[in-house]
């Protein structure tokens, strides 16, 4: 009577085990829509309601025909790369041939047994189970785990059973998860197209804020809006001007860049809007200035900032009547004229010292466009890095590529020079390196301050003097956009001495 009563006992302990185990599997396939991740829960939950071990889940590549493991429970990482089968393979592999479940009783005598993942040091006395994962006829894969069987707990049928409810909970899942991700692979390659639709040529930006800069330049493009252009020396302001100018309907005219900040004070008016003969001292002939050089076509104001207040007001007037006067001259000149405007200076802060006028500055606002910095936008560094190095292997003949170690300092570095410095640090490598094979140790000690450290105070004596003049330099230039007068006021030298070492570091030849 009592064995009854106790084998009784068991089965309805076992019996709610089974259901315990299959709640919590189908409790955890709707967790998430990670596939690893869910069915590992999976498996560790047979390990702890059924005292399976080592559940493993194969699933079938329908291209390469390969069982690989997916999720395993006691398995080591190093095991699990190993578990791959062919259909018809080893227990698996045959469990997935013949759509049928398979049992091992002791997988010490048995010599179909591959033990492939090596992660049964002691196999005797160990079952293995295995059961296909199948939905409606179609093969997913095979669900396999090990049982050491004691008199106590169930039998093999029974867990045959319960693997067969449990593999097919699995089957669902995998069907939802594969429907999932392909829907995500869909929104991700619509994703990229949308992101292909805003190229400008010879410009590069996958990143999400230059997306928005090529959006904003495929819209105004058409018009004839003026376009005020922000960001830092070297992130590309001249390039998106000359973009906008070969998007428009003015592509065939002239695009005329000139610089507010390069040249005296007393020249500017006349630079910009031309004079009549004997307007000044020196005006021997009637000269055209910039603006009526541009007629029809696009006219870039660079470094709209440092345009003298003085004329400011001259500069707003073509802005709002396209119409201006030759120095000299009473006779109004029309101009049919797109404006666009860039500044690297901070131009409200200019305008709350009274520095530049604020009826200006509304009006060349209407269309800013801001380009984010370099370091805004690493992901666009090794886009760049790939772009310069073809661009200046063809034009040197050269086949330079850079290692893991080189990309990851330059990775790692400020940039505040921007695209520029980039552009040129990359010229400079593939002309100077006497390898085509570039690393870390190659280059210069300024690319290697990184990011964290904040480049002033990096002056540690492994870092050459001389890197250090050039790093300085550099930046004197960049902070002064090239004027190399100003630089050199800024760094207390005379305009002499910066030639001489602008020469010295090579840093003339550079576009700006
Ligand atoms: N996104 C970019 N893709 C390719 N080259 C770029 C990019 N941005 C800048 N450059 C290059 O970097 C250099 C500096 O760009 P530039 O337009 O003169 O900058 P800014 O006018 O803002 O100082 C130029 O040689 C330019 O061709
Ligand atoms: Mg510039």
């Amino acid at each position: 009577m009592k064995s009854v009563t106790s084998k009784k006992t068991d089965l309805t302990v076992r019996k709610n085990r089974e259901l315990t185990a299959i709640l919590e599997v189908s409790k955890v396939l709707t967790t998430s829509f990670v596939l690893e991740k869910n069915l590992s829960s999976v498996m560790s939950t047979l390990g702890s309601h059924l005292d399976m071990q080592r559940g493993c889940v194969f699933l079938l590549d329908p291209l390469s025909g390969e069982l690989k493991i997916v999720a395993a429970h006691g398995l080591a990482k190093a095991n699990i790369v190993k578990g791959k089968y062919r259909i018809g393979e080893g227990i698996v592999g045959r469990v997935i041939e013949k759509r049928t479940p398979m049992v091992i009783p002791n997988i010490g005598k048995e010599p179909l047994f591959l033990n492939k993942t090596g992660s049964r040091p002691e196999k005797d006395g160990i079952s293995f189970l295995s059961v296909p994962i199948e939905l409606k006829k179609e093969a997913l894969g095979v669900l396999s785990v090990d049982r050491i069987y004691s008199k106590k707990h169930g039998s093999i049928d029974d867990d045959i059973r319960v693997l067969k409810i449990i593999a097919s909970l699995i089957a669902q899942f995998i069907k939802l998860w594969e429907s999932y991700e392909q829907v995500e692979q869909e929104k991700e390659k619509l994703k990229r197209e949308l992101k292909g639709k805003y190229n400008v040529e010879n410009i590069i930006g996958q990143s999400d804020r230059m997306q928005e800069v090529f959006e904003s330049v495929h819209r105004v493009a058409p018009s004839k809006a003026t376009v005020l252009l922000r960001g830092e020396s070297g992130t590309g302001k001249e390039l998106i001007a000359k973009a906008i100018h070969y998007m428009s309907p003015r592509s065939r005219e002239r695009f005329i860049k000139f610089n507010c900040a390069s040249i005296p004070e007393g020249l500017l008016e006349s630079e910009l809007f031309g004079h009549e003969k004997g307007a000044f001292t020196g005006a021997i002939s009637s000269r055209s200035g910039k603006f009526e050089l541009a007629h029809k076509g696009t006219i870039l104001l660079d470094e709209i900032g440092d345009l003298p207040l003085a004329l400011q007001p001259k500069i707003l007037r073509v802005l709002q009547e396209r119409e201006f006067e030759r120095v000299g001259s009473e006779k109004t000149i029309k101009v049919d004229v797109r404006i666009i405007t860039a500044t690297s200076r901070d131009l409200e802060a200019l305008a709350s010292r009274g520095k530049f006028r604020e009826d200006l500055y509304y009006r060349l606002n209407v269309i800013p466009i801001f380009l984010p910095s370099l370091h805004e936008r690493e992901e666009d560094i090794p886009v760049l890095i790939d772009y310069f190095l073809r661009k200046f292997n063809k034009e040197n003949k050269r086949s330079v590529v850079l290692d893991e170690s080189a990309l990851k300092v330059l990775l790692n570095y400020q940039w505040p020079g921007n695209v520029r410095e980039l552009e040129n640090s990359i010229e400079r490598l593939v002309i100077m390196s006497s390898s085509d094979r570039i690393g870390a140790k190659d280059l210069p000690v300024s690319l290697s301050i990184s990011r964290a450290a904040k480049p002033d105070q990096t002056t540690s004596l492994t870092m050459d003097i001389e890197e250090i003049e050039r790093s300085n330099l550099y930046n004197a230039l960049e902070k002064s956009g090239w004027v190399q007068a100003k630089a050199a006021r800024l760094l207390g030298i005379t305009p002499r001495q910066m030639g001489y070492k602008i020469k010295k570091y090579g840093l003339g030849n550079h576009r700006g």
